[in-house]
This record gives structure tokens, C-alpha cells and sequence, in this order.
């Protein structure tokens, strides 16, 4: 029987990551996906195919919308769908395959078909020629991710009324495409295909788009995609849709109970992901999940069978690749003896719309909610010259801190690059750093950046270029 130190079961973000670093403290690892690559839902069909189609539907906007002030004519400007989705599609291979040449590497054992862990350190193998392996390994994490969330009245064909899975390669431009739920997915397919011309209306159940932001943030993010074309109806539930000669009627209800109807021709179902370990665990181990239907675990990733853990969407936390990334390194450094961690009071998380949205740490909503007292700088793009230069003006930065300390508590910016600019007050936050610490670094000039370092100098009045106060 083939024996292991650890065998990581799911190959997503979560199980690369945790199997490279197990391999870097020289145990000897297996690492088990049902794909023919690694990579999970980010690689495969999410984050990056995602980006990918954000990024070239940009273009198509630019040529549309934006040339001609910079003083480009195009005299015809046509898509090409399937060309943009081999490059999707290539960006895809030459990641997923960089994984396969990493695991060789890493000495990692690649195996193929579907596990499940049938005692504690044992494994079946059910491979893709019908047979099975048995396995065993002193350690097992599970890492078997996420599949979007179905919501009870509606039923998903694949076809017309479909997932991210299949909004990221339609085969042509939806005529009408209408969105249920105005979250990360919700807000970054819809903006793809609204800028490849399909008319799009998102239908939210909250009173806001992407809640988990402050609502100053989340109203100049849905002003701006307003004015790229996309409909949203807020406070809005869906009551049913049905599919009749390929296309979909969708009912709702508003709340001030008022009814709605709208015809598409793709419904997206947007509402969120559930964790993913059906069969991942014989019945009679008795693994224990929580409230939320998670795995449950202890702080070093420990379930509640002897030698399995678990790490990333299954478990607690945001269902984001870099909070499972930084488990995975976390619990195989906790399993190695080594004091693993992660900060679950720093996750960085991002909107790739345009502008996009990032945002870390306390929001100004909770802090309220919890009565904790915070100073707000705030500055807005408009008065940053790189901004202006690269025609991307829209959204500000706002960073808060203790008012007593001054201790950096969180930051939420809203414009161009955002994902790339909340890095840094990530790591302010992360080494306990003051507004004052990030305001007297010095930032390169012109950069975007320079706003984020004016909103922490704006936490006491004393930014450069916006008024006083
Ligand atoms: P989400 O949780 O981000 O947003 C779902 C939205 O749907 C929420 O605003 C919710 O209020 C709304 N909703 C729920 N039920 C509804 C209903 N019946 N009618 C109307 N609206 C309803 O989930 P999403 O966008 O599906 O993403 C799934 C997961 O994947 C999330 O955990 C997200 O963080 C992650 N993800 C992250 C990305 C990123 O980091 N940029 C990109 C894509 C996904």
C-alpha cells in the first residue's frame, strides 16, 4: 500500500499550496484532484478565467467608450468571442500546467480520480480506469473547496438559467443577461458581458451591491457601473423563473411589494458558493460540521476524526483563494510542529469591476455596529495626478484608525488598481502600524498610491492635496 506523511485531498488553492509547503518541510506528499490539472475553481473556472475576460472586455470598452478622447479612431470595432476565449483559455493551460511542472518539482506524487478518507489516514482512491487504491498517510487534509449555491425555487439547466461555470464561455453575447445577485461574481460576469454588449439587470436582495463594503463605497461602485449600462433593482428577491423556447421569464418581488418581470435569455445565479465535501468523508467517521454546514475545526485545522484537517472553503471564513492559500501553509507548518497562522483579521478582499473595489480589515459600518470608536481620512482620485493622467479619476481611498492610538484598523479604496493598491495597507495592518506610519512613508511620484497615502494623512487633517476640513 502506497504510504505518505500527507496526502492533501482537492487541488485548488488551498491543497497546492499546502502540499508545496509540505514538500518544502521535506515530508513526503500526495496530492489528490478528480481534474485532469490542478488548479480547482480559481485557476480553472473562476478567479483567473475570470480576470482574463475582465481584462479584454476593458479593451472593448476603451475602444468604445474612451479613445476617442485620447485621440484614437477606430472606423469599426468587432469582437471576436472565440478568439477572446483561447486566450482565456491559454492563460488557463499555462497556469494549470505550471502547477503539474511545480508538484514534479516538489517531488509531490500527482494522483488522479476521486479520494475519500475512509479511517482516520486512510484513503480509497476511486481512479478514472473504474479501480481503486488504497492509500494511507499519517496526515490528511481535506481542501475539496466550493460549488456555487442554488437557490430553492429556481433550477439551474445549464443552458439558459446557468452558474459562473458557464457565464465564463458563453458561446455568444447574451442579448438580455439578468444577474441574481450583486456580489463578486454577480458584479464582475456582469460587467464582462455588458461591456460585450449584452444588456444587463442585477437583481439583489439586499438594499445595497457588494454589502461587505462601506455604503459610500458600494454607491460610487454602482454609480460607476450604472453608467456603463448595468440595471440594478435593489431589496428585490427572485420569486421564480421559467424557461419556455430558450429563453427565461424571472418574477420578483420588491419589497415594497411591488412585482416584477423580466425576460432573458441567460439567467446568472449569483448568490453565493456552498462548501463542497459530499463523499469526502466516509458517514461513519462522524465528521462534525458547523451551524453553517463547514467543516468544523480547531485552530491548527484539526476536524474532528484523528489525522484529518481541514483548510479553505470548507471551513470557516471567507471563501476566497488567499485566505485557503494561507491555510494550507498554515496547517501542514501546524502538522510539521511549526507555529503556522493566519490573520483572519487581514484578508484583503477585492471587486475586479472597473473601478474595482478592495477593501481590508474594520469597515466603518461594523465599527459603528460594535461601537468602536474610528477616525476616517478619506481621499478622492480626482485629486491624484496619476489618476488624471491614466483617465481613471473615479472612487477615493479611505483608511481608518483608533483614535486614541492612531493604530491602522482597515482601509476600502474604490477606482482603478485598487486590488493592487490594498496590498500595502494590508501589510500595515498586518504589523500593527499607525495612519501615521502609512502617511510619512514615502510613495513614489505620480502613482495611484500617493491617494492611499493622502487618506492616511487625511485621518488627521493633514493631507497635501484636498483642502483642510
Ligand atoms: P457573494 O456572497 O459575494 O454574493 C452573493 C450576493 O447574492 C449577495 O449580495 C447576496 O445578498 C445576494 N443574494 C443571495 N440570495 C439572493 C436572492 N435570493 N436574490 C437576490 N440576491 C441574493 O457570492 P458570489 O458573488 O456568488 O461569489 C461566491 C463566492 O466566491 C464568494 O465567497 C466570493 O467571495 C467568491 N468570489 C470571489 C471573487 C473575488 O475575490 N473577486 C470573485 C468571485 C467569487
Amino acid at each position: 500500500m502506497a504510504s505518505f506523511d500527507i496526502i492533501v485531498l482537492g487541488g485548488g488553492p488551498a491543497g497546492y499550496t499546502g502540499a508545496i509547503r509540505a514538500a518544502q518541510l521535506g515530508l513526503n506528499t500526495a496530492i489528490i484532484d478528480k481534474r485532469e490539472v490542478l488548479g480547482g475553481t480559481c485557476l480553472n473556472i473562476g478567479c483567473i478565467p475570470s480576470k482574463a475576460l475582465l481584462l479584454s472586455s476593458e479593451h472593448v470598452h476603451f475602444a468604445h467608450h474612451q479613445a476617442a478622447r485620447h485621440g484614437l479612431k477606430f472606423e469599426q470595432i468587432s469582437v471576436d468571442l472565440n478568439q477572446m476565449m483561447k486566450r482565456k483559455e491559454e492563460v488557463v493551460r499555462q497556469l494549470t500546467q505550471g502547477l503539474e511542472f511545480l508538484m514534479k518539482k516538489n517531488k509531490i506524487t500527482r494522483l488522479f480520480g476521486v479520494g475519500q478518507v475512509v479511517g482516520p489516514g486512510k484513503v480509497v482512491l476511486a481512479k478514472r480506469d473504474g479501480s481503486q487504491e488504497e492509500l494511507q498517510a499519517k496526515h490528511v487534509v481535506l481542501a475539496t473547496g466550493s460549488v456555487p449555491a442554488e437557490l430553492p425555487n429556481i433550477s439551474i439547466d445549464r443552458e439558459i438559467v446557468v452558474t459562473s461555470d458557464e457565464a465564463l464561455g458563453f458561446e455568444k453575447v447574451p442579448r438580455d443577461l439578468l444577474v441574481i445577485g450583486a456580489g463578486a461574481i454577480g458584479l464582475e460576469l456582469g460587467s464582462v458581458w455588458s461591456r460585450l454588449g449584452s444588456n444587463v439587470t442585477v437583481i439583489e436582495f439586499l438594499p445595497r451591491i457588494a454589502a461587505t463594503f462601506d455604503p459610500d463605497v458600494t454607491q460610487a461602485l454602482q454609480k460607476a457601473l450604472e453608467a456603463d449600462g448595468l440595471k440594478f433593482h435593489l431589496d428585490t428577491s427572485v420569486t421564480g423563473v421559467t424557461v419556455q423556447k430558450g429563453s427565461a421569464n424571472v418574477e420578483a418581488l420588491s419589497k415594497g411589494q411591488q412585482k416584477l418581470e423580466f425576460a432573458a435569455d441567460k439567467v446568472l445565479v449569483a448568490v453565493g458558493r456552498r462548501p463542497f465535501f459530499d463523499n469526502a468523508v466516509a458517514n461513519d467517521l462522524g465528521l462534525k460540521v458547523t451551524k453553517t454546514g463547514r467543516v468544523a475545526t480547531d485552530n491548527s485545522y484539526r476536524t474532528s476524526v484523528p489525522g484529518l484537517y481541514a483548510i479553505g472553503d470548507i471551513i470557516e471564513g471567507p471563501m476566497l483563494a488567499h485566505k485557503g492559500e494561507d491555510e494550507g501553509v498554515a496547517c501542514v507548518e501546524r502538522i510539521a510542529g511549526k507555529a503556522g497562522h493566519v490573520n483572519y483579521d487581514a484578508i484583503p478582499n477585492i471587486i475586479y469591476t472597473n473601478p474595482e473595489v478592495a477593501g481590508v480589515g474594520l469597515t466603518e459600518e461594523l465599527a459603528k455596529k460594535n461601537g468602536i470608536a474610528v477616525k476616517v481620512g478619506r481621499f478622492p482620485f480626482l485629486a491624484n495626478g496619476r489618476a488624471l493622467a491614466n483617465d481613471q479619476s473615479q472612487g477615493f481611498a479611505k483608511v481608518l484608525a483608533d483614535p486614541k492610538t492612531d493604530r491602522f484598523l482597515g482601509a476600502q479604496i474604490v477606482g482603478f488598481g485598487a486590488s493592487e493598491l490594498i496590498a500595502e495597507t494590508v501589510t500595515v495592518l498586518e504589523f500593527g502600524g499607525s495612519a501615521e506610519d502609512l502617511g510619512r512613508t514615502v510613495h513614489a511620484h505620480p502613482t495611484m498610491s500617493e491617494a492611499v497615502k493622502e487618506a492616511a494623512l487625511a485621518v488627521h487633517n493633514q493631507a497635501f492635496s484636498i483642502p483642510p476640513r
